[in-house]
This record gives C-alpha cells, structure tokens and sequence, in this order.
C-alpha cells in the first residue's frame, strides 16, 4: 500500500523537467554510439567547438585565488556590501536609471524570481509572461500558490506585441490588486529575442496607465539572465533607460544571475535589485527580500561575491573578463549565422533571433519533431510553442544541416496530421 505523506498543498508535485529529460537521451545515445556521432542541443551552458564546459579563463583564476577565509565564511545574508554595489554596475554598467535601487543576493538568478514572485504576488494571483517562456517560471508559481498566463510575444511582423500584453494586464488587474509582469530580455530563452528601449519604454507607459486607471499597482520584473551575451556591453544596457524616473505605481526589478556572465552555474549566485522612485518603496525591498532569504536559503556564496568584486574593481580583470565574454558570444553567433542562414535557404520558420544561447522554431507537436530528429541521433528540447535549439552548446561543425531536418520533421509532423 501506497502512503503519501505530503500535504495537501504538496501532493502529487513532480519537477518533470522536459530539458533534463531531452538531455538524458542525447547522454544515453552518446554513450551508445559515441558522443561524436550525436548533436546535443538541450544543455542551457556554453560548450565550446571540442563540446567542453567553458569556464571564462579570468573567473578561474580570481576564484582559485580567493582566500580560504573567502570561500568558507559565510556571507551577510542580503549580501556583501561591496557585491550589493557592483553587482549593480555589472547590471546596469552606464544606463543605471535614475531613481532609488536597492540590491539584495539571490540563490542564481532564479532565487530572485522566487522572492518577487513570493513578495509581490498574493495567494491565487497569476502572474504573466509570454508564450514563450522558460519553464522553471511556471513551476516557481504553482509550488508558491500562484498561476501563470501568457500572452503572444511577438505579432506577425516579428515586432514586440504590446497589445496582447495590456490586453491581459488589463484583465487580471480588474480582479487582482497589482500585476507581475516577467520579461526576459535581452537575449531572451528559448528565442534570442531582445525588446528595443522604445518597446520597454510603452511597456512601463502601458503598465501605468493600467495602474493609474484601477488605482492599482503593477510590478515589471525584468529577468536579465543573458545579458553579459546579448551584444554590445553599452548597447544591451541602454534599454534600461526606460526605468528612469519610473511611475510611483510602478516598481520593477531587474535580475542579474552569476551563472550565464561569469560561467558560474552552480555556485548559484545572482541579484535582485529594483528601481523605484519611492525611496520608502526600496528600503521595504531589501528588508522583505532579505527576510524571505533568511526563511529559505539563509546565506549565499561568499566566494562567488568576492568573485564578482575583485574583477569588478580592477579594470585589468574586467577588460579581460569582457574580452573572454565576446569570445563566446561571437562563438554562439557563428553557430547562429550558419542555422539562420541554412534556416531561410529551406523555409523553415523561425522565431526572430537576436542574441544569445537559444533560438525557436514555432510548431505545434514539438515533441514529435524531436522523436522524428532522434534518429538522426540530434537532441533538441520540445516546448508548448514549439522546438527550442541550444546553439551555446553546439559545435560549430555539427551544426550545419539540422535546419534541414527540422524542416523534413516538422513536414512529417504535419503530413501525418491530414
Ligand atoms: C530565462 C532564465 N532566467 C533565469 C535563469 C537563471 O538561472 P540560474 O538560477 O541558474 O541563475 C535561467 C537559466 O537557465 C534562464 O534560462
């Protein structure tokens, strides 16, 4: 006989998480028939051209040099004062908006999305993102109490969809006491698409006029993730230039992981930091979100801040950090330039890419795509909106001719649907 004993608000969950599963059989088929021989496009981690986990060479070497003392103390659970202040620079670099902002240390860059999420949303609300979106949003809701919904990122010209963004903002607001809205840009996951300056701008115009309306509040939560890989450093941070002066009924948050832009994935640290013009409105920020850290992992990695410190403080270290960053961003784009090509020479359809470690291809029936590609032993993750690509982790030479054959398997998929 089977006994749970999980509450109720705990019965039944079960991560199943469609990247890890995606990932499993490309390791299982690499371990068959030789790692050589098989194209795994599920892994969200830089590999480079000989598929090795890349770490930037400049993080090595201020991480192994760190004092013991550094890596074992723990850290004051918002965060080292002097990471709470660079990691804003590392952040907004030279668009910080005006306005108060205010810093608190997150497990990655998920522990962000976890505290706001925790902090900014009641019990029942739904939060919203776009259609394309990355999973772990939905599981952090619905493990919380709240729901997610979304609306279609782009319009048929490839443009930011802002209508069908106020058009749920609008709709939820009439029933809730304030809106979390979650964007990913720039360089967002799973599609590479960034929002321009001019589109944040008429989000945070939309978002007021929401609020101002209902007398409401509404709460822009910006998931930076891929930023140290999105362009041109100055450039990719002007679009925060569109939080100056925000709205006194609009809060955002910007969140900055450590685990994309310093190669640092599993030392789990990142920021939350938000702007407001409510000097009262950031101090509340940092208390309730180091209150929430205190409730959930306590304090975060030492080592990681000093990490981040140390290279922010010493322009040697950072141009060289910034040089080794380009590296793999031009890697990633080559990868890109060859699939976008090779993507317009057959027809196949695709999401506007950008920047960054991912890029989509709409279609429905994803995971009959992807069983259709095992066979020719390549692994891509299947997602509700279609099939999502991991060019950070594939080698260059393999990827010519996938194109072609997700264009053969998504008109398999559709021929044996008539
Ligand atoms: C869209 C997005 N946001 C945030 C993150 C942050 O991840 P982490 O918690 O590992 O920093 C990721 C990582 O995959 C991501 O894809």
């Amino acid at each position: 006989m089977y006994n749970s004993f999980a509450a109720p608000q705990a019965k039944g969950k079960a991560a199943n998480d469609i990247i890890f599963a995606a990932n499993a059989l490309a390791v299982a088929d690499a371990a068959a028939i030789g790692a050589e021989n098989v194209t795994n496009g599920t892994i969200g981690a830089i590999l480079d051209d000989d598929s090795k986990l890349v770490c930037l060479p400049t993080v090595e070497a201020v991480y192994r040099n760190l004092p013991i003392n550094e890596v074992i103390a723990y850290a004051p659970i918002a965060g080292t004062p002097d990471f709470l202040e660079k990691v804003q620079v590392a952040t907004f670099g030279k668009s910080r908006p005006n306005g108060f902002t205010s810093a608190v240390a997150t497990t990655g860059g998920t522990g962000g999305i976890h505290h706001a999420i925790w902090n900014y949303t009641e019990a029942g609300d739904t939060v919203i993102t776009a259609d394309w979106y990355w999973g772990a949003y939905k599981v952090l809701c619905l493990d919380m109490g709240r729901k997610l919904d979304t609306y279609k990122m782009l319009t048929d010209g490839g443009t930011f969809n802002l209508p069908a963004l106020t058009e749920k903002v609008n709709a939820l607001l009439a029933k809730q006491n304030s809106i979390m809205v979650i964007i990913n840009t720039p360089a967002h996951n799973p599609t590479g698409y960034s929002l321009t300056t001019e589109d944040m701008e008429q989000v945070v115009a939309m978002l007021n006029k929401a609020a101002e309306e209902t007398g409401k509040q509404a709460i822009l939560f910006l998931d930076a993730a891929y930023i140290d890989y999105a362009g041109e450093k100055d450039a990719v941070r002007e679009v925060f230039k569109a939080l100056d002066n925000l709205p006194e009924r609009v809060l955002a948050i910007v969140q900055y992981s450590m685990s994309k832009g310093f190669t640092m994935y599993g030392q789990r640290l990142g920021a939350m930091i938000c702007v407001t013009s409510s000097e009262a409105a950031a101090k509340e920020f940092f208390e309730i979100n180091q209150y929430t850290s205190r409730a959930t992992w306590s304090n975060n990695n030492r080592a990681a801040m000093r990490t981040l410190v140390q290279i922010y403080s010493d322009d040697a270290l950072l141009t060289a950090v910034e040089a080794e960053r380009d590296h793999y961003y031009k890697m990633i784009k080559a990868r890109a330039d060859i699939f976008v090509e090779e993507a317009k020479a057959c027809g196949l359809p695709m999401i506007p890419y950008i920047a960054g470690f991912f890029l989509s291809v709409p279609c429905a029936n994803s995971q009959a795509v992807c069983d259709i590609l095992h066979k020719d032993h390549i692994y891509l993750v299947p997602l509700a909106a279609g099939v999502r690509i991991a060019l950070c982790s594939i080698p260059l030479q393999k990827i010519p001719g996938i194109a072609a054959k997700l264009n053969d398997a998504l008109k398999a998929v559709e021929a044996a649907k008539k």
